[in-house]
């Protein structure tokens, strides 16, 4: 059913690193399982920052679609496309520009933040403003109502929501809605229809919250429907209009606690990553020259496991029996550094031996990913052309 619908998207950053896969890869992995998902690279928001060298993006997506794939993202399970490849995004974000207030779009804190931040670029631009338009578009256009976001996303869901809630209260009644609607409910057969009327018709002289409930519990039953027909009967059934775009929920994934080498959070910024896909020879290399507590001059001086990067990944990493033992060894100088990164080195490369094989099948045939992307594009558009069917329908656009 669409309203259990997962969606997220990624900027195309290029090879991701583990903190990549333990913040956002593992989660998505759990909710393909659960939900019908879609994941998406998110070219044109690249393009919002990156307007002046878009060459690299089209590279970019397709290692990030290996990772993705690396990581377990299972292409019969979700549906992985590009968003530049459904150019329904764009007709989406161009009819809601019409109606998206320029305050709205001004007052989302990404927006100063992030001119801010990247100091350097001149982002000025139409397209950095209209950049959470963009996403409202994304999310919209599929009707998810379950978008796995980081905390600094979530001011764009809510966005989002405003401009649902503007775009069916401005567009909701369309010309004929309650004879369609009366048509819709024929279509239910005679015992359900029956149902449902009675359902109406309580809600309607009573208020009777359960009785909206148990109408809806009779509309998922049906197989049948229609979405436009179903989203009638929804909106017939408490005397609203016609809900044409849902209201998403999101799903907050914990910010990513994974370490970078030098203890820092692991950012590509503050080159410390480990890819998820690095060779072994450079994982082993990194690790072995982490910084370690600056007051282990000598192999003979003890140190403090609070104040070394190292230990932040044997928390990611290893069990009690190990961690006890880094402890006990590096408070009694027990244990060399170089030892004690062993275990840490181990564990990432049994991480990552499955991802690399899984890779490998793609790196070996990129015709594979390729048509991984063409299946997913063709079937993310099927649900976006039937929404732009609706919008266009409640605008007056539909032209036949
Ligand atoms: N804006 C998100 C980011 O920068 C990526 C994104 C674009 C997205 N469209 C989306 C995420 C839709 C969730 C849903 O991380
Ligand atoms: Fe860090 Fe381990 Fe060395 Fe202690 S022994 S300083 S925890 S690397």
């Amino acid at each position: 059913m669409y309203a259990e619908r997962v969606l997220s998207g990624m900027r195309p950053t290029g090879s991701l690193h583990l903190g990549h896969y333990h913040g956002v890869l593992k989660n998505w992995i759990e909710l393909q399982h659960e939900y019908p998902c879609l994941f998406f690279v998110a070219d044109w928001h690249a393009l919002t920052t990156q307007y002046d060298n878009p060459q690299g993006i089209e590279k970019a997506s397709m290692d990030m679609v290996v990772d993705w794939l690396a990581a377990g993202v299972d292409p019969n399970q979700a549906t992985l496309f590009v968003q530049s490849r459904v150019p329904e995004h764009a007709e989406l974000h161009l009819l809601m520009s019409m109606m998206t207030p320029l305050s709205w779009l001004e007052r989302v804190p990404t927006y100063k933040d992030q001119q801010e931040k990247l100091a350097g670029k001149d982002l000025t631009t139409y397209g950095f403003l209209g950049y959470p338009l963009l996403m409202s578009a994304d999310i919209l256009i599929y009707r998810a109502d379950k978008v796995p976001v980081g905390e600094d996303q979530i001011p764009h869901v809510e966005f989002t929501r405003e401009l649902a809630r503007r775009f069916n209260h401005m567009y909701g009644r369309e010309p004929g809605f309650e004879d369609k609607a009366r048509e819709a409910v024929k279509k239910l057969g005679s015992k359900k229809a029956r149902l449902y009327e009675e359902m109406r018709t309580r809600f309607q002289q009573n208020g009777d919250r359960d009785a909206i409930e148990q109408a809806k519990a009779v509309l998922d039953e049906v197989q049948h429907l229609s979405m436009a027909d179903r989203e009638r009967l929804f909106g017939y059934l408490e005397g609203t209009g016609k809900m044409i775009l849902v209201e998403p929920g999101y799903l907050l994934t914990e910010a990513s606690k994974m370490p970078g080498l030098d203890g820092q959070k692991m950012s590509k910024s503050y080159n410390n990553t480990i890819t998820m896909r690095e060779s072994e020879e450079s994982v082993t290399k990194k690790v072995r020259s982490m910084p370690t507590d600056p007051a282990r001059v000598r192999r003979t001086d003890p140190g403090e496991p609070a104040k070394c990067p190292v230990w932040q990944l044997h928390l990611v990493y290893s069990n009690d029996a190990c961690k006890e033992w880094v402890q006990q060894g590096c408070r009694t100088a027990g244990i060399g550094c170089i030892e004690c990164k062993q275990p840490v080195i181990d564990a990432i490369l049994k991480e990552q031996a499955p991802m690399r094989e899984r890779a490998q099948v793609y790196l070996d045939d990129p015709t594979l990913v390729k048509n991984i992307i063409a299946d997913g594009c063709e079937k993310a558009r099927e649900y976006a052309r039937e929404t732009m069917r609706d919008v266009r329908e409640a605008m007056g656009l539909e032209y036949h």
